[in-house]
């Protein structure tokens, strides 16, 4: 019988990373200045991020090498487990053979640490003593803090006010770290003031909290700042994941016919499937999804235009779908999931047609989201859940199509520090949202004006 899980020994781990501009059939549109509208050269970015960053940041070298010191803190939980969903496939009775990559082992119970710590160490290297960062449901804020105190940094973190209030013990996990977790708006920054006078009532987002983190790193000492998805060296440390997964299937000896990931900004989805996009471009049969929510569609919905990365217009403006800089997702429970715009990777991917996404309600997400703790014994994430329901589409399909497939997909994170979204799905306090028109019409707009990539 096939075995329930794959582990590769520490000597199997990896020792690049995949970098895929050295293989799209179409470069990325540059990143342009939020002023001149020109494109950024690494000196623009040096006072928001350090050089070598930078460095991975545009570089179209196929594989980049990953120093010791990472892969030594890699190796705490890395290579991650492979594992056979048994019962999961025996409960949605589909022709489907479906895997998943557990990244919820780490000890901030996500995939965030994979590029959290190539990011402290780099900074370390270049000799910045602080970083500042933003966090959504607070899978990053943790991660940064760990990989921070790992390599003897100070770290400050926004969290988005919405997820700060739903979410106590992700702080606490910050500071036991020996992070710092302010709500976001906050009075600390002169754009967060600016925020909490005209809007006191606001969630917060994620291109709010950016706005504070960069004006905190470009206004203090020997600070720099680090973003948890979205650019490009992001999704390159991310690509660990599936390349062990590749290393794991191959010794299953199955080639999977579909690869999912769930969307934020792109880090997790880019992570798993950029290797398999590589064989795609070189020829291979897979499909490529990624499943994002309903009440932020970046992908489905939102146009392709080049937008900033947060709502001050401190970023450089990046060529990507999005629903506009100031679009502020409804309060779903899967924070890491409220951002408006995807990684520009992930973007030309989808406009090339190598990827393709679908869109599930917050609560079909909750529904496989609970279908898998009651199958297969782990708590998944509420963003992991929307990967889930993605797959539970995919058999369906299968089942209809009488097609045997298997699926491959990374699951991201543990929900055991979310289990308050969990208490309010079962109590029957989430309802659905979609997105109105009327909405995505108003960002059709606001993007009118904006150049085109
Ligand atoms: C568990 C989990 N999965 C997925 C995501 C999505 O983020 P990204 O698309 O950047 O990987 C997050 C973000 O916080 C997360 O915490």
């Amino acid at each position: 019988m096939e075995p329930r899980k794959v582990i590769l020994e520490d000597s199997e781990i990896p020792r690049q990373w995949y970098n895929i501009l050295a293989d799209l059939p179409k470069p990325l549109s540059p990143p342009l200045h939020p002023e001149t509208h020109q494109p950024v050269g690494p000196e623009d970015l040096a006072p928001i991020f350090p050089m070598n960053i930078i460095e991975h940041e545009v570089s179209t070298q196929r594989w980049i090498d990953i120093p010791e010191e990472v892969l030594e803190k890699y190796l705490i939980w890395r290579p991650s487990p492979l594992y056979r969903a048994r019962n999961f496939e025996k409960l949605l009775d589909a022709p489907v053979k479906i895997y998943y990559k557990h990244e919820g082992v780490s000890p901030a119970g996500s995939h965030k640490p994979n590029a959290a710590i190539p990011m402290a160490f780099y900074n370390k290297q270049f000799g910045i003593k602080r970083l500042t960062t933003e966090t959504g449901a607070g899978q990053w804020g943790s991660a940064l803090s760990m990989a921070a105190q790992m390599f003897g940094l100070e770290c400050r973190v926004y969290m988005v006010r919405v997820s700060f209030d739903q979410k106590p013990y992700r702080r606490i996990l910050m500071n036991t770290w020996g992070g710092e977790c302010i709500s976001s708006p906050s009075e600390l920054t002169r754009i967060g003031r600016q925020i909490r006078a005209d809007s006191p009532d606001t969630p917060g987002t994620l291109g709010i909290a950016i706005s504070e983190a960069i004006e905190d790193a470009v206004t203090s000492e020997n600070t720099r700042y680090a973003l948890g998805s979205v650019l490009n060296h992001v999704l390159l440390y991310q690509t660990i994941i599936g390349l062990e997964a590749q290393k794991q299937m191959e010794k299953l000896g199955v080639y999977p016919d579909v690869v999912m990931g769930c969307c934020g900004g792109g880090s997790n989805f880019g992570g798993i499937s950029l290797p398999f996009v590589k064989d795609k471009i070189e020829g291979k049969q897979v499909e490529i999804v990624g499943a994002e929510p309903t009440s932020c569609p970046t992908l489905t919905r939102g146009p392709y235009s080049y937008d900033f990365g947060d709502l001050a217009k401190m970023t450089p403006l990046l060529a990507m779908h999005t629903l506009g800089h100031d679009y502020v997702p409804a309060p779903i429970h899967a924070g890491g999931l409220r951002y408006h715009g995807i990684a520009p990777i992930v973007s030309q991917l989808l406009n090339l047609g190598l990827i393709e996404a679908r869109a599930y309600d917050q609560l079909e997400t909750f529904e496989a989201g609970i279908k898998w703790a009651r199958s297969e014994g782990f708590v998944p994430a509420p963003e992991t859940c929307h990967v889930i329901a993605a797959v539970v589409d995919e058999a369906k399909r299968a089942k209809e199509e009488g097609k045997e497939k298997s699926i491959l997909f990374s699951w991201s994170g543990h929900g055991l520090i979310d289990l308050a979204s969990y208490d309010a799905y079962l109590s029957g306090k989430l309802m659905p949202y979609e997105l109105p028109e009327e909405e995505i019409q108003r960002v059709l707009k606001a993007t009118e004006n904006m150049p085109k990539p």
